[in-house]
């Protein structure tokens, strides 16, 4: 079988196999009828014949008993036998060169026996003519029956050969079949599922072979991306723990560090450097708060538990309050807010909205180290409402935009001085897209980069009265 036949599908040597027995059931079929009237006709014939000679054979002997009789009452009842058995013989006429024959015969019987009576005396001569057409119709007869018999023969040869053949045909057909499914189906089935064993139990690089007929090649190779995707969520789920406990051990270490001197049976330290180590440990518990709060939020999307307080808010505020925030924050950084007179309302959940706008801020900030402006401006345009988070600092490499939205992926030489989890940006996109909206970036290395939030304007959302959204469980990180 070639190669093109074992990597088939199912479905197509399945109806193949069928098309062609079909066919061959019907050749037999076919063969069987035509076999049948053949044979039916050879017998009719031989029948025929058969009768043809005895009817022939008895008026050869009548026409000797006709002439040897002497009383005429015999002779005219004889006659009339001989006439009676031409008669019959002609409703066994099968060809038309014996009909020829048969009337010949009987044409020649009716000139023997009209010389009785008329006193005609070449009665000898007409009597052997008449006796030797009698000859020539059992000879016909004779003839007509070997013919019948060697088509008979012919048409049995025949029978047997194309039994046998399709006989052949179908044993092939059936032994290629079920050669075929052991080589292309059940083999490569038993494979696949002792790879699927061997991987469920933990050998994680084990992979089917991708053989066999299509189906089980699909399914393989659905099997292998499956495992794939497994395998690459169990290292991104080991990558995420070791950035967790990384992460984590910055804000302890400046904790311990903190706390280090003060011992229960020891002075407490002066006044100022104890308000000072306080202050530390506030940072410390504020950010080890955030970065739990992330994880929560992370596997709250995870699990597609995060829902959302949809209500209409104008956005102008929810920036007002986020930038109050981080005023003052930075004495390198210039907070930039450009608004419009008219409120920007749109359906999102406040709280969600402005830890989404913190993140962009805080990432604005962080990732421009050597200060300068930060741009925050919002605005409607047909019935959307733009909001813009726009930074001078390090910027994203083009290769590294797609990447950002992704859980746990800082990118960039600048991430590992700067403070974060990666977690940010994959919690915003989530919860933007929850409310309808989208978030991009533009950027370019060196240069800056700017944030846009786009989200659809409270006079669109109106008619489809959302109150509240449950954010769809997300792919794995
Ligand atoms: N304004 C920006 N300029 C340059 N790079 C940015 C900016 N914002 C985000 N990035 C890049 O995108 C990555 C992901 O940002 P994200 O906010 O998700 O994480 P993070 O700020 O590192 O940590 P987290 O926000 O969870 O504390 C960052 O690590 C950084 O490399
Ligand atoms: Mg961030």
């Amino acid at each position: 079988m070639s190669r093109f036949a074992r990597g088939a599908g199912l479905r197509r040597i399945a109806g193949a196999a069928a098309l062609a027995l079909t066919a061959n059931v019907l050749i037999v079929c076919s063969a069987l009828v035509i076999l049948t009237s053949e044979l039916h006709g050879a017998s009719t014939v031989l029948r025929d014949a058969v009768a043809s000679v005895r009817l022939a054979e008895g008026a050869e002997v009548d026409l000797l008993t006709h002439d040897r009789a002497r009383d005429d009452v015999v002779r005219h009842a004889i006659g009339n036998e001989l006439r009676r058995k031409l008669d019959e013989a002609g409703k066994h006429v099968t060809s038309e060169s014996e009909r020829v024959v048969l009337g010949e015969a009987a044409r020649s019987v009716e000139r023997y026996l009209a010389t009785f009576g008329s006193g005609d005396g070449s009665r000898g001569t007409l009597m052997q003519a008449a006796h030797l057409s009698l000859r020539k119709l059992v000879g016909a007869n004779v003839a007509q029956a070997d013919t019948a018999q060697r088509r008979a023969h012919l048409w049995d040869k025949l029978g047997n050969v194309i039994g046998f053949l399709t006989g052949a045909v179908t044993i092939a057909i059936l032994a290629t079949l079920s050669w075929w499914i052991r080589r292309a189906v059940v083999g490569p089935a038993l494979s696949l599922a002792a790879s699927m064993r061997r991987f469920g139990n933990g050998e994680r690089d084990v992979r089917g072979g991708e053989s066999g007929a299509t189906e089980i090649r699909d399914m393989a190779r659905q099997f292998n991306r499956m495992a794939d995707a497994i395998g690459r969520k169990e290292e991104s789920r080991l990558a995420y723990l070791a950035g967790i406990a990384h992460d984590l051990r910055n804000p302890l270490t400046a904790l311990r560090i903190s706390i280090d001197g003060i011992k229960a049976d020891r002075p407490l330290p002066p006044e100022n450097q104890l308000r000072q180590r306080l202050s530390v440990v506030q940072r410390q518990v504020t950010r080890l708060n955030r970065m739990i709060g992330d994880l929560l939020d992370a596997s709250r999307i995870e699990a597609g538990h995060l829902s959302l307080q949809i209500a209409a808010h104008d956005l102008r505020l929810l920036i007002q309050e986020a930038v109050e925030l981080f005023d003052g924050v930075s004495p390198v950084h210039d907070l930039r807010v450009d608004l419009p007179a008219q409120p920007v309302e749109v359906l999102c959940d406040e709280l969600r909205m402005a830890q989404t706008l913190n993140n962009l801020l805080s990432n604005a900030i962080k990732y421009s180290p050597r200060g300068g402006d930060v741009r925050v401006e919002v605005r409607a345009e047909d019935d959307r409402a733009i909001l813009s988070v726009a930074d001078n600092g390090v910027g994203i490499p083009d290769g590294d935009v797609p990447h950002i939205w992704e859980p746990f992926r800082r990118t960039g030489a600048s991430t590992e001085a700067i403070p974060g989890v990666g977690l940010g940006l994959w919690v915003a996109k989530r919860i933007v897209e929850a409310q309808g909206g989208t978030i991009a970036v533009e950027s370019s290395p060196g240069a800056g980069s700017t944030f846009s939030v786009v989200l659809p304007l409270l006079k669109v959302r109106e008619a489809a009265n959302e109150s509240q959204l449950v954010i769809p469980a997300s792919d794995p990180p």
